[in-house]
């Protein structure tokens, strides 16, 4: 019996000692892996890309090198990825304000970065390029050609194209390679400037020159012709060299004011050209202006007739101002048919001065209205000429026009008459 209480006792105590073991060993086990569940929970979100967490701290010696060294990663991560961000937004801003259309395409030929000037340049949608083969996007031929040689060629290059997207268009684009680390090929790069503008202004000033070279040539042409005709013997025959004379004296007269306008135009046209700004009356630029058509005028029977009700004092150049009036209203005898009446009203509208010029003459075409203040454009270049026009006249007054901060307007209707109509402010520093 003793024994068996004994056995019993050993039994219990067993159980007792396994209970107190097992609670120490749970505590001391728990104590040492809660940090470290802790610190794995932290290192899986780090590696989720969740840079801001950090392993809470323990007042623990073991454990605690692994949680601050945990928490020091996690904070340079952090840090990097902020640096990171704000470089990725510095590089998209600068992308996306270059001015220029910029599209890249990755090595396998499909679209992985545009900016907004390229989706508006091409009227495309961002999701309809994105991560697109450039081939079928609709990029015009050309742009696609150019790609395609720069992925052969593996070289940068530049090339100006002309192609027509809802209108002609002329594009300088520079294409290059990208190569990443280690020489690593990642694509193609595209940069396009819209270069139409420049090309125009260039096609106007060859046209400028071919005209001012043609506008030349005629008339010594025709002063080199008669005067050799003279001396070949053709001055002993009096009439004869009376008429050549007269030609010769027209042609040179021609030949001076062509010279005359080219010069004023291009005074104009100088940056920092100024006119000298005076109270004056329009009253008198009239009067004045007219006197020097009435002539002509009154040659072709035509009347001028002014509406004017009051005069109107404000701020101009009196010269430059008889200038544009002259002009218009020489323009106006010019291309009507005789008989017919030139009128020129005179009033204020808006805190400015209008001077309006109606003629009952041949009319300009609606297409070719946009293009009369260009220099030597003429629309019936032979009727013009014989009128001894230069096509000068209205880009002088344009030019003028603009230097007193006012514009120029024109309406009209072909074969019933045009109306010009120019308004100055009265007072320039309004
Ligand atoms: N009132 C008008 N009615 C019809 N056509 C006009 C009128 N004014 C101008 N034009 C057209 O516009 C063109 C340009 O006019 P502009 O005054 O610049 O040149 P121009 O009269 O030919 O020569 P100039 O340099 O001697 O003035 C003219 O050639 C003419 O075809
Ligand atoms: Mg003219």
């Amino acid at each position: 019996m003793r024994l068996r209480e004994l056995r019993v006792f050993i039994v219990a105590l067993l159980v007792v000692l396994f209970l107190v073991f097992s609670i120490i060993g749970f505590q001391t086990f728990g104590k040492f892996a809660e940090p470290i569940d802790n610190v794995t929970a932290t290192a899986i979100e780090l590696a989720k890309g969740n840079y801001k967490v950090r392993v809470p701290s323990v007042l623990d010696g073991t454990i605690d090198q692994l949680s601050t060294s945990v928490n020091i990663l996690a904070r340079n991560l952090q840090d990097i990825s902020f640096v990171r961000k704000i470089e990725e937004e510095r590089l998209k801003t600068l992308i996306e304000n270059m001015g220029s259309a910029l599209v890249m395409i990755g090595r396998e030929g499909k679209i992985t970065v545009v900016n907004k000037p390229f989706l508006n340049q091409f009227d495309f949608d961002f999701d309809k390029v994105d991560n697109q083969p450039f081939r079928n996007t609709g990029l015009p031929s050309e742009v696609v050609e150019f790609i395609d040689m720069i992925f052969m060629t593996e070289k940068s290059a530049r090339k100006q194209i002309r192609f027509e997207y809802q209108q002609v268009k002329h594009m300088e684009l520079y294409g290059a390679p990208v190569i990443g680390e280690h020489g690593r090929w990642l694509g193609v790069v595209v940069v396009m400037h819209d270069v139409t503008e420049l090309v125009r202004l260039e096609q106007i000033r060859k046209d400028f020159v071919a005209n001012v070279s043609h506008e030349l040539k005629t008339p010594i042409t025709s002063i080199k012709g008669f005067s050799e005709t003279l001396l070949d013997g053709a001055m002993e025959d009096r009439q004869a060299l009376h008429d050549f004379l007269q030609i010769i004296h027209k042609e040179s007269e021609r030949l001076q004011f062509l010279i005359q306008d080219l010069l004023e135009l291009s005074k104009i046209e100088q940056h920092g050209f100024s006119i000298e700004l005076h109270r004056t009356s329009l009253r008198e630029i009239i009067d004045r202006s007219m006197e020097m058509v009435v002539q002509k005028a009154e040659e072709k029977e035509m009347s001028l007739v002014l509406k004017m009700e009051e005069d109107i004092e404000f701020e101009a150049d009196t010269g430059r101002m008889i200038q544009i009036v002259m002009n218009l209203l020489a323009n106006a005898v010019n291309y009507s048919l005789s008989g017919t009446t030139v009128t020129l009203q005179a009033y204020i509208e808006n805190g400015h001065a209008v001077i309006k010029i109606s003629d009952e003459g041949i009319g300009i075409a609606q297409q070719e209205l946009p293009r009369i203040f260009e220099r030597f454009y003429r629309v019936d270049r032979a009727r013009s000429r014989n009128s001894g026009g230069t096509g000068l006249g209205l880009a002088i007054v344009k030019h003028l026009v603009e230097a007193h901060n006012g514009r120029i307007a024109v309406h009209s209707t072909v074969g019933k008459g045009t109306t010009f109509k120019v308004s100055i402010p009265l007072w320039q520093s309004m």
